[in-house]
């Protein structure tokens, strides 16, 4: 019998499944994507040939780590929203440590064994580091930075921002932004906008780890709130919408189907065609990203891109 201190165990995203699949068109967050499989799937897809945003940023900051602490200025104390691994962020320490003895660095994540594992490494690599691991969801409550010493660097790298809307990424940089004193900065990394076939084999790539990425979602469902999705009955599907700036990422019902989610007490009908819109990767260019920039309190004080134009480095000075 349930004792009247029982607590009903809900999972944390019962919530989000449940009103976004009630919505119409049906909708389900990008964030669902990243349980421990659907992050190694991400790994995988950073190494897959088409896939270019991961190792063409890792080249801007190989080049110019040295250029981008010197920009930012003297005595800097590195904080990295969705830090993971911090794997992309030793270049910047390496460069940083070259300039000042010493340095703190405030590495934010929600997940604590990822952060475990760039503890691990960093400090293995870096005796000068003092390394503060802060576990959070900073799209829900940035920690409290203000009262750090030292010029804040704030880095959001990976192209993350490209995966908020429009709005959300507007308010997301004045929180960032409300939280920094006068002289700080953020580095941010876009993913700027080229040439259709390049973006579309992007999310399209030939091994299909995309695809399984994609789908991991409705097999996340499954595990953790007893689904019934057949995954093998939705297919990827991801396009280049050029009007609106963005990759759409859909699961497309191959047939009419009823699936059941236990744990939700209910299933929900699709028809032949019908979607799942998964995620938004928005593109940018020189003029939006000054746009994005200025509305959210911040000036565009330099970037940084690659030969061939497919991805920007900004310092965003407050
Ligand atoms: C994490 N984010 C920047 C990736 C992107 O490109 O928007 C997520 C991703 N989705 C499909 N492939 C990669």
């Amino acid at each position: 019998m349930a004792s009247k201190n029982s607590a009903v165990l809900v999972s944390p995203i019962a919530e989000e499944v449940l009103t976004g699949l009630s919505s119409q068109p049906r909708r389900l967050p990008p964030k669902l994507f990243y349980d421990a499989a659907g992050s190694r799937l991400f790994d995988q897809i950073t190494e897959t040939p088409e896939y270019y945003p991961t190792r063409t940023e890792r080249a801007i900051l190989k080049k110019y780590a040295g250029a981008i602490v010197e920009q930012a200025g003297n005595n800097l104390t590195l904080v990295e929203l969705g830090a993971g691994s911090a794997s992309k962020t030793q270049v910047l320490i390496e460069a940083l440590l070259r300039r000042q003895l010493r340095a703190d660095f405030y590495p934010v994540d929600v997940s604590s064994s990822a952060l475990q594992g760039a503890l691990a490494t960093l400090n293995g690599h870096f005796p000068h580091l003092r390394i503060s691991p802060i576990v959070a969801d900073y799209t829900h409550r940035l920690p409290h930075l203000k009262s750090l010493s030292g010029r804040k660097l704030v880095l959001f790298i990976g192209s993350t921002i490209g995966n908020f809307e429009p709005e959300e990424a507007e308010q997301f940089l004045k929180s960032v932004r409300r939280s920094l004193n006068p002289g700080d900065a953020m580095l941010i990394g876009f993913d700027l906008i080229k040439n259709a076939d390049v973006l579309h084999a992007a999310y399209n790539d030939a091994q299909g780890i995309t695809a399984a990425f994609n789908k991991n979602v409705l097999a996340r469902i499954n595990r953790e709130l007893n689904g019934g999705f057949d995954v093998d009955a939705f297919a990827h599907v991801a396009f280049w919408n050029a009007r609106k700036s963005r990759i759409e990422m859909h699961l497309e019902s191959l047939y009419e189907q009823t699936v059941w989610i236990q744990d939700l007490g209910r299933s929900f009908h699709f028809t032949k065609g019908e979607r799942i819109h998964t995620e938004n990767s928005y593109k940018f260019n020189l003029h939006s990203i000054k746009q994005l920039l200025r509305r959210s309190g911040f000036t565009l004080e330099m970037s940084w891109t690659d030969p061939k134009g497919w991805f920007a480095e900004t310092l965003a000075r407050v």
